[in-house]
């Protein structure tokens, strides 16, 4: 349950606000205590030094014998703060209710609890040495997945409000002779680009400052490797994710004595925070994992996080989706969206899913400049409205869909005609459009209401609707509230994800059975607080399965394939087998008038879903992910899934452009158990050229040795199946 300023109190913090002598002032001097955060293959040190401060003695891997620890420099303060003779980038920056710009936290006290066999919190408090002014750090280890969750919690009790200038959730240092950072970035259409550079002194930032829609050019996640270029089977990797969908901010200081420290949280440009006295800010989580072993296995701690904690309900099947929204746009009716279903269930498909331009009655939503805000079917397009729809469905025995987009509204709407103060813009200013749309300023209880009752009229008064994409297609370019009072424009951004969170989670709660996709025009909205919502994002509208392949491979390394919907469309004029093979190797869907398609594409089509369903999927969900062959290096990308027991792998290979290619080798097999090896998906008729196809080898000479690719020229692609013998 996330908390929203204001609405809940931190007892811990208060209680000790309310006792301000200094515990040192009255004990003799303490044994410095350190505090070790651990995780199966990695931990986290610290030190209350004998000065009161708070440091990090080390991250990373479990050292046997850890050096003895000693009162570290300033420099390596766990979560420094600004103006108090800490002169590097700081996590945190307040300005007192007197104008007191410094900071000077002393450690208080720590306390380890046990969630379950998994997974433990820790806390730790610290409090300014002369201000009612108390910060709590949350330090969440998941001791299987190697994963440490981090973020932290203020509150004061001081004469009138605080400013919080930065808010860090997590600033940890790392120590190396050299760092390399690729982040995820790109923009709509051409998500989640890799881009790797190796760090300079001074400060890198990544970040984004949309607001909304806040991760269409940068996914707020980055891999960060020691000493050399990231490497997938080797080498000390940190990988970090910011649960936030709003702007956030990653500042990579490296100092002169070559340490870097990763500030990381979400953005305080425009957004410097005021709280109230007895008021609690709560810092979004910072997700991160360690790997002794390269990227690829930070990339499967996060998976396997991702599956039992990040994603909503991991291990759940996600069904084979139809969407209309490639095949109609906006322009359809109720015959043809019907005349759409006609032969999905004989494909295999599970669900059809209704996209924009079902709803609007004055003016409808024909295209993307009106409609938006007035959920109510259009009745001149669907006169039977959505429950006929999705009794139509369920008689040709598919699950039923719908697209929202509840956050915005079109000017041209009745919403806005009736409330133009609900949405978020500033006064005496041209008003800016973005996709001809506003958005909705969330942090206006009566807003927030109505975007409640959206969803209720959507799914309450449907029950048979079975899934939702929820939309987001502008982001915030006039940060302003006619709702907030003027102290408290800047709360804007943070409040609005907060509450935002809220209707997400009023969705997840009241509507358990509905299954939801996180869209924000492509993949503007990517993370693990919205994931936890939500059971698949969508990585871009750009389905050219040639582009999808790079966008795939991007996203794969902090996403899990089960959460990465992956649709065949007509995008790009690929070779059908080639869309239906990328698509296959994350949450498989189809985008497109499927009666266009011959009989033998249907057929083909028809196999594959089969194969998915019947071999596939959970493997590929469910499986831990191996990178083989990297499309950055040659136009060749193979990866691999492997189930948890190394019973069953499957191994994926595309071929993008002319050039010698080295044999593709799995990865994560059992060495001494026997494997046969099979292409599957194969064109009706065509025999496999895969040397191996049918033959049974041993997990260590196949690993060892690997096979040739069985492709012969650009946009061929090969499903290897590999599964132990009995
Ligand atoms: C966004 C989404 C698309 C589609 C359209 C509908 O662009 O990314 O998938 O839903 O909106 O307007």
């Amino acid at each position: 349950m996330p908390l929203t300023p204001g609405r809940a109190f931190s007892l811990v913090v208060l209680g000790l606000l309310a006792n301000p002598a200094s515990p040192s002032a009255a004990e003799p001097p303490r044994a410095p205590a350190v505090i070790t955060v651990s995780t199966a293959r990695s931990a986290l040190r610290l030190l209350a030094g004998d000065d009161g401060r708070l440091y990090q003695l080390d991250y990373g891997r479990i050292r046997e014998r850890p050096p003895a620890p000693r009162t570290p420099s300033r420099e390596d303060e766990f979560h420094p703060q600004y103006g108090h003779g800490y002169v590097l980038e700081p996590a945190l920056q307040a300005v007192h209710a007197d104008g007191n710009t410094s900071t000077d936290l002393e450690y208080v006290s720590h306390r380890t609890a046990r969630v379950d066999d998994d997974v433990s919190l820790t806390t730790v408090s610290l409090r300014d040495r002369h201000y009612p002014f108390g910060v709590t750090l949350h330090l969440k280890a998941y001791a299987a997945e190697d994963v440490l969750e981090q973020w932290i919690e203020v509150v004061h009790e001081e004469d009138g409000d605080v400013l919080l200038a930065r808010y860090a959730s997590s600033a940890p240092v790392l120590r190396a002779e050299s760092y390399y950072l690729t982040q995820l970035q790109g923009n709509y259409m051409r998500e989640a680009e890799l881009v790797e550079e190796r760090l300079t002194p001074g400060v890198k930032v990544l970040d984004s400052k949309l607001g909304v829609r806040a991760h269409q050019m940068r996914n707020p996640s980055f891999i960060l490797a020691l000493d050399r270029a990231a490497e997938e089977e080797a080498g000390e990797v940190y990988a970090g994710t910011l649960a936030w969908a709003g702007s956030f901010q990653f500042a990579f200081d490296l100092d002169w004595n070559n340490r870097l420290r990763a500030v990381c949280g979400a953005n305080p440009l425009g957004a410097q925070y005021r709280l109230g006295r007895g008021e609690v800010f709560r810092a979004p989580s910072m997700i991160w994992t360690y790997s002794a072993r390269g990227k690829g296995e930070a990339s499967r701690n996060l998976h396997r996080w991702a599956r039992r904690y990040g994603v909503r309900e991991g291990g759940r099947p996600r069904p084979v989706l139809l969407n209309n929204w490639e095949a109609t746009h906006t322009d359809f009716d109720e015959d043809r969206i019907v005349a759409l279903f006609d032969g999905a269930r004989e494909l295999g498909v599970d669900l059809f899913l209704l996209d924009d331009g079902w709803f609007g009655d004055k003016h409808p939503r024909d295209d993307d400049r009106t409609g938006l805000g007035d959920w109510q079917v259009n009745p001149r397009k669907l006169p039977r409205g959505l429950g006929h729809l999705a009794a139509e469905a369920a008689k040709r025995g598919l699950g039923f869909g719908i697209w929202i987009e509840p956050e915005m509204v079109n000017p041209r709407s009745e919403l806005y005609e009736k409330h133009p103060d609900w949405v978020i813009a500033q006064p005496h200013r041209e008003l800016l459009f973005g996709r001809n749309q506003l958005v909705l300023d969330l942090t206006r209880p009566a807003v927030k209401e109505h975007v409640l009752g959206v969803i209720d009229d959507v799914l309450g008064a449907n029950p048979d609707v079975a899934y939702a994409k929820w939309d987001a297609n502008r982001y915030v370019t006039q940060p302003g509230s006619f709702h907030l009072p003027p102290e408290e424009q800047q709360n804007l951004l943070v409040d609005y994800q907060w509450a935002l969170y809220d209707t997400m989670e009023h969705m997840a709660e009241r509507y358990p059975k509905v299954m939801a996709m996180a869209c924000a025009g492509g993949s503007g909205r990517v993370d693990y607080g919205t994931l936890r919502y939500f059971h698949s994002f969508w990585p871009s509208d750009n389905t050219d399965p040639l582009q999808r392949v790079f966008i795939q491979w991007g996203f794969g390394h902090v996403f899990p394939a089960a959460a990465t919907s992956a649709h065949v469309t007509d995008m790009g004029r690929k070779p059908l087998k080639f869309a239906i093979d990328v698509a296959l190797s994350g949450a498989f869907g189809i985008d497109r008038d499927l009666s266009r398609w011959t009989p033998e594409e249907r057929a083909t089509v028809r196999a594959a879903v089969t194969l998915y369903h019947e071999r596939l999927r959970d493997v590929v969900h469910q499986g831990d992910l191996y990178r083989l062959q990297s499309p950055y290096e040659r136009p060749q990308a193979a990866l691999g899934y492997v189930s948890p027991d190394r019973s069953r792998a499957v191994v994926f290979v595309y071929r993008l452009g002319e050039a010698a290619f080295p044999p593709v080798k799995p990865r994560g097999l059992d060495p001494a158990r026997r494997y046969r090896v099979r292409e599957v998906n194969l064109p009706p008729g065509r025999q496999s050229r895969l040397g191996l196809h049918e033959q049974v080898v041993d997990g260590a000479t196949l690993m060892e040795e690997g096979f040739p690719a069985p492709l012969r020229r650009s946009l061929e692609s090969a499903v290897v199946e590999i599964v132990a013998e009995p």
